[in-house]
């Protein structure tokens, strides 16, 4: 922490999300952001004009003297392990962009070293702010659905050309490593954070429209159990045409019912539970807007805020690296099943 309280942060990536934590370290007046670091140049990262020391390897930033304490990775998925393990080899804290990893041995190591040298892994699941997010939280740990029997997740979006650009990390099996990592991870967290680990997995996989764009499937149906009861499935592709279609939990319960719908699980849109009433919730934060196509909401000002909250002993993270790797060790079991199915 500097002599004024306020913790240091090093953004690694200064694209799209990268230029957003800066943008929230900025903003926050417990927060500091000491220092940029991307291969590009500041003018191809669109930060010409930031006021801020900028390098080209985190390496430049250790033997540089800078003293910070947080390191926000913000590159893409295949660099997130070992970035976050590099940056706690240098007894820094990490705040780690979804996926925490792209493989569940990856994440093991990240938490083994920082349980080892006792630094925080924040993992970002930002959709966990929204208020239905908030909402359904509660509802389900007060248990007044009653038992579950089945929950769906339906995840439609359109990811097209627009989105994988020739040359890019997305689309690349090493580096963006799958369409449940990079587009649907935030709903397989909201799910697990829900209802917890499954087991029994089954599927059915496609690719419809990206043989040319992308080395992995657009599309699946996938079913499984709660290990703590009832089944559940997820149903997703990024082939729709146009624009995103939806993203929506289905939650049948003993006691009731609810749907929580919208382009990214944003909007409340059935809530049938006996002798309940449905509060009036605040309004979510919109979609981060990329032009062409939407992702999930923006809400990395609460992320943020829950970091330094954390290291300054006020509150626990919302999302550990326990529930981080969780997250990848789900997606990593669902694409056995399609590996298995496609003899990869
Ligand atoms: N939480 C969310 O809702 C959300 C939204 C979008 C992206 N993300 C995640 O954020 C990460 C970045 O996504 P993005 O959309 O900002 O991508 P991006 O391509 O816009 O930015 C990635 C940046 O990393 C830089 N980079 C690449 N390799 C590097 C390296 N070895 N060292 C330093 N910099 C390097 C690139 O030059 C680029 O500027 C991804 O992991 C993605 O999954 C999360």
């Amino acid at each position: 922490m500097a002599a004024d309280n306020k913790i240091r942060f090093v953004v690694i990536g200064a694209g799209h999300i990268g230029k957003r934590h800066a943008e929230m370290i900025r903003r926050d007046e417990e927060g500091e952001l000491v220092a940029m670091v991307d291969v590009r140049s500041k003018e191809e990262c669109g930060v010409a004009d930031w006021n801020v020391p900028f390098y080209h390897t985190f390496d430049e930033v250790l033997s540089s003297g800078l003293e910070f304490d947080v390191v926000n990775v913000c590159t893409p998925n295949g660099f997130h392990a070992a970035q976050s393990l590099a940056a706690l080899n240098a007894k820094k804290h990490v705040v780690c962009e979804k996926p925490m990893g792209l493989t569940k041995d990856s994440c093991e190591k990240v938490i083994f070293k920082s349980l080892q040298v006792s630094k925080q892994v924040f993992c970002v699941m930002q959709n966990r702010y929204s208020p239905p997010s908030v909402w359904i939280k509660e509802l389900i740990e007060k248990e007044v659905l009653g038992e579950i029997f089945m929950v769906q997740l339906n995840c439609y979006w359109n990811r097209d050309e627009r989105y994988y650009k020739q040359g890019g990390w997305k689309g690349t099996e090493d580096l963006d490593g799958g369409t449940l990592f990079t587009q649907f991870s935030h709903f397989i967290d909201i799910m697990y954070w829900l209802f917890g680990d499954i087991d029994n997995i089954q599927g059915k996989f496609a690719d419809f429209t990206h043989k040319n764009i992308t080395d992995f499937e657009d599309s699946g149906f996938v079913s499984f159990d709660f290990t703590n009861g009832g089944m559940g499935s997820i149903n997703y592709s990024t082939s729709v045409a146009m624009q995103n279609l939806e993203s929506s939990i289905t939650i049948i319960g003993k006691k009731g019912s609810v749907k929580i719908g919208g382009q990214y699980m944003n909007e409340v849109e059935i809530c049938n539970i006996e002798g309940y009433e449905m509060p009036e919730l605040a309004p979510t934060n919109p979609g981060n807007d990329y032009g062409a196509y939407k992702g999930s909401a923006a809400n990395h000002n609460f992320v943020i805020r829950n970091v330094i909250e954390t290291l300054k002993g006020r509150t626990s993270a919302t999302t550990n690296a326990l529930e981080g790797l969780k997250v990848v060790e789900i997606i990593e079991r669902i694409y056995k099943v399609r590996n298995e199915q496609f003899n990869l």
